[in-house]
C-alpha cells in the first residue's frame, strides 16, 4: 500500500486489534458481509440444507406446531408444556389492547393511510415507538423486562395492523377495548381485527403457518439491524423500530408486497389469456434485458431454493383451487398458474429459485388481505425472532463495530 494511502488508512481509524491483523481483515472482507460469520446465536440455524428454530426443523414446525407454540419456543427458549402454553396464550390475549394514545395516533393518520401518503409499515414503525413510550419497562434491558416487553409487542402488533386497516377502510375501530375477540387464537384474531369477520379454520391455519415460516431467520438484514442496536445497550423498542425500517425494504421483507405487484403488472400486460403462453416469456425476457430484480426471487443464503416457499405455495394454491368463494375472485388459481410459469422461467433461464415472499403474495392475495398489509404481517411474526435475538445480545453483549476499507481522498491540507 502506498505511503499516502497507509496514512489514509490510519486516518480512517484502522488499527490492528488484538483479535485480527490488517492482513487478515483485508483477506476476509466481503461486500455485504456475504459469507461472513458476524456473531453467534442459539436461536436459529440456516443452511442450504435446512432451517431450524432452536433445533426444531421448519417442516416439523409447520406441520405440527402453532404460531403461539413457536413464539413461546423463540421467546422463552423451549417447547411449552400444555400449562405453559395456556399461561402464555392468556398473557398474550390480555396484552392485545393498545393504549388509547396509540389508537388515537392511528386514527389521526387515517387520511394519510387511506390516500397512500403514509404506508402501513411506516405507521407501524411509529406505533412501536409510541408503544415504547407507554411501556412501564421501556428503559429496562433486564431479561425479565425484555421478555415482558416482547410479549406485549407480540400481542399488540396485530392490533395495530387491524386498527390501521379499519381506518384505511373508513370504518369504526374493531376491538378497541379488548384488541379483538378473546376467543380467537393469534392468527384468527389478526384476520378478525382487519375484517370484523371470524375467519374459517382453514384461512386461520394458513395465516398461522405463514407466521411460523416468517418468525425467524438467523442474521438476516432486519435481525442484524436489531442486534446492532441492542449491542449498544439500547432498548428493545428501538431495536424493533430499526428492524421494521430494515424489513420494509423491497430487497428484504417488502418483497412480499412487491412480488404481488409484479404479478399484477404481468397480468395487466399479458391478460388472463396470456398465462401459459409465450407472452409471459417475452415479458420476462424484457425484464432480464433491463436487469430488473424480480421480487420474490433469489436469496443471499439459499441458492438451491428456500425451504419455506414450497410449504406456503401448496397451502395457498389449495385455497385458490378449492375455495371458490375466496376473496381473490374466481380466477385466484390463475395467479398461481402465472406464478408457476414465472418460477419455471426464472429457474430455466437464471437458475434462481423463489423465496418465501413469492408464494406469500399469491396466498395473502387469494385470502383478500390488502397488499400493503403483507409486510406488516411479516412484522407480526418476525417480532418473535427479533426479540429473541435482542434478548440473546443483551444477555452476552459485545458492541458490534466492524471496520471499513477506505477508498476516499488521501490526506490533504485544508
Ligand atoms: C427475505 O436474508 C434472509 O434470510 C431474508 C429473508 C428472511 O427470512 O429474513 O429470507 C426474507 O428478505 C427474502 C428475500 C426477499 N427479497 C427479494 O425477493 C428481492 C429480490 N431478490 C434480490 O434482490 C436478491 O436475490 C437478494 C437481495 C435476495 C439477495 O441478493 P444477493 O445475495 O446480494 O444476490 P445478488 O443481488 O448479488 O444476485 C446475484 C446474481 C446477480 O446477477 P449479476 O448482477 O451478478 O449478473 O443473481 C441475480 C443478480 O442480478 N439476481 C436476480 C435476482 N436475485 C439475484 N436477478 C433477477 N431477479 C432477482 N430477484
Amino acid at each position: 500500500m502506498s505511503g499516502s494511502s497507509t496514512a489514509a488508512a490510519s486516518s480512517s481509524g484502522f488499527a490492528p486489534t488484538a483479535a485480527i491483523s490488517k492482513e487478515q481483515a483485508e483477506a476476509i472482507y466481503s461486500r455485504g458481509l456475504e459469507g461472513i460469520i458476524a456473531g453467534e446465536t442459539a436461536v436459529c440455524s440456516i443452511e442450504q440444507g435446512g432451517l431450524w428454530y432452536r433445533g426444531y426443523e421448519i417442516h416439523d414446525l409447520a406441520n405440527s406446531a402453532t404460531f403461539e407454540e413457536v413464539a413461546f419456543l423463540l421467546l422463552e427458549g423451549h417447547k411449552p408444556s400444555a400449562a405453559e402454553l395456556a399461561r402464555f396464550k392468556s398473557e398474550i390475549v390480555a396484552e392485545r389492547p393498545l393504549h388509547p394514545s396509540v389508537t388515537a395516533f392511528i386514527e389521526s393518520v387515517g387520511g394519510f393511510l387511506a390516500s397512500g401518503r403514509a404506508v402501513p409499515m411506516d405507521v407501524l414503525r411509529t406505533a412501536i415507538s409510541m408503544l415504547g413510550h407507554t411501556d412501564p419497562d421501556a428503559q429496562d434491558n433486564s431479561a425479565q423486562a425484555n421478555l415482558r416487553k416482547s410479549k406485549r409487542l407480540l400481542a399488540k402488533i396485530p392490533t395495530v395492523i387491524g386498527h390501521m386497516q379499519n381506518v384505511i377502510d373508513g370504518r369504526a375501530i374493531i376491538g378497541r377495548e379488548h384488541g379483538g375477540d378473546k376467543s380467537l387464537g393469534h392468527a384468527a384474531n389478526l384476520l378478525y381485527l382487519m375484517t370484523g369477520r371470524q375467519p374459517s379454520a382453514e384461512y386461520a391455519r394458513v395465516v398461522d403457518v405463514s407466521l411460523i415460516l416468517y418468525a425467524e431467520h438467523d442474521f438476516n438484514a432486519s435481525t442484524f439491524t436489531s442486534r446492532v442496536i441492542a449491542g449498544t445497550l439500547s432498548d428493545l423498542h428501538g431495536a424493533v423500530a430499526g428492524g421494521i425500517a430494515a424489513l420494509k425494504g423491497p430487497l428484504h421483507g417488502g418483497a412480499n408486497e412487491m412480488a404481488m405487484e409484479m404479478l399484477k403488472e404481468i397480468m395487466r400486460d399479458v391478460g388472463e389469456k396470456g398465462i401459459g403462453t409465450p407472452a409471459v416469456e417475452q415479458w420476462m425476457h424484457k425484464a432480464f434485458e433491463t436487469k430488473r430484480k424480480l421480487m420474490g426471487f433469489g436469496h443471499r443464503v439459499y441458492k438451491n431454493g428456500d425451504h419455506r416457499a414450497p410449504i406456503l405455495h401448496a397451502l395457498g394454491r389449495t385455497i385458490a383451487a378449492t375455495d371458490t368463494q375466496n376473496p381473490g375472485g374466481h380466477h385466484a388459481l390463475r395467479w398461481f398458474e402465472l406464478g408457476e410459469q414465472v418460477q419455471k422461467i426464472m429457474l430455466d433461464r437464471k437458475n434462481i429459485h423463489p423465496n418465501v415472499d413469492f408464494p406469500c403474495g399469491m396466498t395473502y392475495f387469494t385470502m383478500g388481505i390488502p397488499v400493503p398489509q403483507y409486510t406488516p404481517i411479516f412484522v407480526a411474526s418476525r417480532i418473535t425472532g427479533w426479540a429473541a435475538h435482542v434478548m440473546e445480545q443483551h444477555a452476552n453483549n459485545r458492541i458490534i463495530r466492524p471496520l471499513s476499507r477506505y477508498t476516499g481522498e488521501p490526506p490533504r491540507k485544508w
